[in-house]
């Protein structure tokens, strides 16, 4: 058994786990299947809720009126955020990196209607985004507040509970639908899904490996972050954990032009899948994790998903990220689209 700590109950859970017949059928003696994590909600929508749980309830426990964090203007993580805030009667406080854009749109836009206080950090100024946000915390606490300093994607000891119990979850998936995969895929951006379910699959005993697409940075980078964020969970919760055995698989290749952009590959693997399966992906995340296990599966045996035989994506959200690429998708209005 394992022992959680307090947890709020903000997601919609369990998510499904449904299998797509279609693509599925496009490879042979592979089955595709999908965990919806895209549902764990209508606003809170994505992974972030999960790992969101555990740190407000942190937050909560310290006394906390307000809740720090930062992320990209589209950061899904800012929005899911802001909207957990404004439920629990909490004022966020966003630390968004780049200029105030002219309009509001996807997250953004639902940043601003959760009322979230935003503060825009230059790019040129961004690696000083931690510090300003502590520096921050401090200012409020001087004026009588109690604000909590949650880092980039809720990825810390905290929030690497979310996709420990998410693997609980899967584990009582797999019983039910009696699949046994061999492989885990999913996005990784700031590391801490990613190390969730590296522990949550030793801790809850499943046999996949955890393979995750790199949307920035590179695998050395995400090596070490994950056995950072690791060995910080286990010394905060005195869990017995071998942080050195951990088989960290970060595929490289996928992440396009950079964090945020993507190549026309991936708009046409988010078309495609919305029309053969009604599942939607994003450009900046899902969109390049599903585009990159496609190909390393269309590679067979030179691929880094060789011999397996079940695959489990999972659908980390970011709808609303779809929206500010709109023009990205014109191809769509072109007839001979397929
Ligand atoms: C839709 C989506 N997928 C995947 C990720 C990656 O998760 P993590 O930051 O835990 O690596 C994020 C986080 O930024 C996200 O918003």
């Amino acid at each position: 058994m394992i022992d959680f700590p307090p947890r709020l109950d903000l997601a919609r859970l369990p998510t499904p786990l449904t299998r797509m017949d279609r693509l599925s059928a496009e490879f042979s003696g592979v089955d595709i299947w999908v965990k919806h994590d895209e549902m764990t909600g209508v606003e809170v929508s994505g992974n972030k809720v999960r790992k969101l749980e555990f740190i407000f309830a942190e937050a909560l426990a310290q006394g906390c009126d307000t809740v720090i964090t930062c992320g990209g203007v589209q950061s899904n993580h800012c929005r899911a955020t802001a909207v957990l805030a404004a439920r629990l009667g909490l004022k966020a406080h966003l630390l968004l990196r780049g200029e105030r854009p002219s309009w509001l749109s996807g997250n953004l836009l639902l940043d601003h209607l959760s009322g979230a206080e935003i503060s825009y950090i230059s790019q040129a100024d961004w690696h000083t985004h931690e510090d300003y946000g502590r520096e921050l915390q401090a200012d409020y606490e001087r004026r009588g507040h109690r604000a909590q300093f949650i880092p980039i994607g809720g990825s810390d000891a905290i929030g690497l509970w979310g996709y420990i119990a998410a693997c609980e979850e899967l584990r009582k998936d797999f019983e039910r639908t009696g699949i046994e995969p061999d492989a885990i895929v999913v996005a990784t951006g700031s590391g801490g899904t990613q190390s969730g379910l590296l522990v949550g699959r030793e801790l809850a005993g499943l046999r996949a490996r955890i393979l995750a697409f790199n949307v920035c940075d590179d695998a050395a980078w995400f090596e070490q972050k994950v056995r950072r964020d690791v060995a910080a969970w286990s010394e905060r919760y005195d869990a017995a954990f071998d942080v050195e055995s951990l088989a960290i698989d970060t595929i490289e290749g996928y992440m396009g032009p950079g964090y945020g952009e993507a190549g026309p590959k991936v708009y046409r693997t988010i078309a495609t899948v919305a029309r053969r399966e009604g599942v939607f992906l994003d450009p900046v995340y899902t969109g390049k994790a599903f585009n990159g296990m496609l190909s390393e599966l269309r590679k067979g045996q030179s691929g880094c998903l060789a011999g397996a035989g079940t695959v489990v994506f999972i659908h980390t959200g970011g709808l609303f990220g779809v929206f500010p690429h709109h023009l990205q998708f014109d191809f769509l209005q072109d007839p001979k689209h397929e």
